[in-house]
């Protein structure tokens, strides 16, 4: 039986396991995916684990997403580009990391019909997801990028990957059309960014990148103006369903019942 795992640190937070039997088992496909709290020595072990066959395929969340690569032997182009990946598997004999982020990012901002091409937009955060999103903005063709760190280092440093981008102070907000959290504030209850979002105004897009919980500190500010609210659920299923076509080679379905699923 083929044997595939979402490797992270946090990980109890992760409905991927749910979602990945859910799609196996409606493909009859005769398979296993699991969980695993990691530490970064663990990370040489599963990738030798997935050269030798005794692992099929691998997920990885935060904060591994760049840790991952030393360990890898090949890096697919958007993985290259954003060095940052979250799908592993090995193919024509080779480790292989590979960023299905992009496409998940894009694919739930296309299904709101927001057109990104003559907005603002401020990311916080510079973790492993954020170059995913840049890109994918990018490609969009978003009119202004602005990324906004705790540690402005790391935001500085994505600077290098992403030219074009400004970096703000932590809590300082421009005037913007799009805020997306992709931080991990809101993994936990009580999580709270003391930023006051109401400056904004109305009419903004509020994306977060967390699914689970469902309502953060975010999400109600989101809410609270009457802006638009968009949680990381769909960016969830489509980077899940680009991972699932990558390991089985059949695209599963995101329909209501998934969704359903997902969300009992
Ligand atoms: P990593 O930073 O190791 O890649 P990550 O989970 O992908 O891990 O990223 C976590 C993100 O959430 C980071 O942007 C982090 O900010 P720092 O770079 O300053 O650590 C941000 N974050 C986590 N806790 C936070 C908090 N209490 N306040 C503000 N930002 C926070």
């Amino acid at each position: 039986m083929k044997k595939y795992l979402v490797v992270g640190n946090p990980i109890e937070h992760s409905l991927s396991p749910k979602l990945q039997n859910y799609w196996l088992n409606l493909n009859n496909i005769e398979a296993i995916y699991g969980k695993l709290l990691a530490y970064e020595d663990d990370l040489k072990e599963l990738c030798s684990r997935i050269k030798k066959g005794q692992l099929d395929g691998l997920n990885i969340t935060v904060p591994f997403k760049k840790k991952i690569i030393p360990h890898l032997d090949v890096l697919n182009g958007h993985a290259l580009r954003t060095q940052s990946v979250n799908t592993v598997c090995l193919h024509n004999g080779n480790v292989t990391g590979y960023n299905t982020d992009i496409d998940g990012f894009e694919l739930s901002v296309k299904k709101l019909d927001y057109d990104v091409s003559n907005k603002k937009i401020v990311i916080l955060g510079a973790g492993g997801v954020v170059p995913s999103i840049i890109y994918a903005l990018k490609k969009m063709n978003a009119q202004q990028i602005y990324l906004s760190n705790r540690t402005k280092e790391k935001a500085q440093i994505l600077k290098n990957l992403f030219e074009s981008i400004d970096v703000l102070d932590w809590g300082a907000l421009p005037d913007f059309d799009m805020i997306i959290n992709a931080t991990s504030l809101g993994l936990k209850e009580n999580d709270k960014f003391g930023i006051d979002f109401s400056i904004a105004g109305k009419n903004k897009l509020f994306f977060d990148v967390i699914y689970n919980p469902f309502k953060t500190d975010f999400s109600e500010a989101g809410n609270k103006q009457g802006n638009i609210m968009q949680n990381g659920l769909n960016m969830f299923l489509f980077q899940a369903q680009k991972a699932f076509s990558i390991w089985h080679n059949i695209e599963p379905q995101i329909d209501q019942k998934v969704i359903k699923f997902i969300e009992s």
